[in-house]
């Protein structure tokens, strides 16, 4: 059997879409809706009971429309509220941080792995629990990196000032002799160059929007969810604040139009 119903996607904005692209990439038979509550983003700054909240009024407005899986494409949300979500809804809910875990102890040939990610997901202490419950003698060092989200929004992934930062939030993972970064942000893919750079060819970046389209891929498979082949999907993107400014960001994430984004009150 397949269904065709589409598969929800939702994150505190467009960063998200990081996620999106990989699962276009992956799955391009699947129809998907986006959500970006880009009215209350940042999440990364709020608490955990505030992220619950928002983050459930997302998953309900994408039940609405009928979606089979739900797909939490932000971290702090996955860092917050992903067993809420995993309670309350009887549909497949895939978060970014167990792929993002998974991906860096595959990787990683030291165990002794970098993650960075907004204040809230850092702050939650999710990343090095996920992964030691892995990799038991894994060693993982933390840093939040604030002022990448309003770098990668801005467009500023390039140049000077992005490397400037990177160097100045990096230097105390890179001494601890790190030999993987997870990009624990759903904005950070984007700035994968600027850090690339700022960490060496010594360090592996985890991009945790693949390792999450994988993990989707796989539950489809195991859950009897996936579309036919043969489907025509669509794509279909909501916002909770100004559709025009969705669309011009969301041009930088994937290089690419996004026609009718369509406003959407909680
Ligand atoms: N989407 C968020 C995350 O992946 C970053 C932006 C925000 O702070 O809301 O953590």
């Amino acid at each position: 059997v397949a269904d065709h119903s589409p598969i929800g996607i939702f994150d505190s904005g467009v960063g998200g879409l990081t996620v999106f692209r990989e699962l276009t990439r992956l799955l391009p038979h699947e129809s998907l809706v986006y959500l970006g509550d880009t009215a209350r983003v940042p999440y990364g700054s709020k608490s955990p009971d505030t992220v619950i909240r928002y983050a459930s009024a997302c998953a309900e407005i994408l039940l609405q429309r009928q979606v089979k899986m739900l797909v939490v494409a932000c971290n702090t949300a996955s860092a917050h509220a992903l067993e809420a979500l995993w309670d309350r809804l009887d549909i497949p809910v895939v978060g970014v941080i167990e792929p993002g875990a998974q991906a860096a102890v595959r990787q990683s040939t030291t165990g002794r792995i970098g993650v960075i990610g907004t204040v809230g997901t850092i702050g939650s202490g999710v990343y090095p629990q996920t992964i030691r419950t892995l990799l038991a003698e894994a060693e993982v060092f933390c840093k939040a990196c604030p002022l990448f989200v309003p770098l990668v929004e801005e467009g500023w992934t390039e140049g000077p000032v992005p490397q400037a930062i990177a160097a100045r939030y990096l230097e105390e993972l890179l001494a601890e002799q790190i030999d993987t970064l997870v990009l624990g942000c759903t904005h950070y893919p984007l700035l994968s160059e600027t850090i690339g750079a700022a960490v060496g060819a010594g360090v592996a970046l985890v991009d945790s929007a693949e390792a999450t389209a994988l993990v989707v891929q796989q539950t489809l498979d195991a859950t009897d969810l996936g579309a036919d082949s043969d489907q025509l999907p669509f794509h279909q993107f909501l916002a909770s604040d100004s559709p025009q400014n969705f669309a011009v960001v969301a041009k930088r994430f994937l290089g690419y139009d996004v026609a009718d984004v369509e406003w959407v009150d909680f």
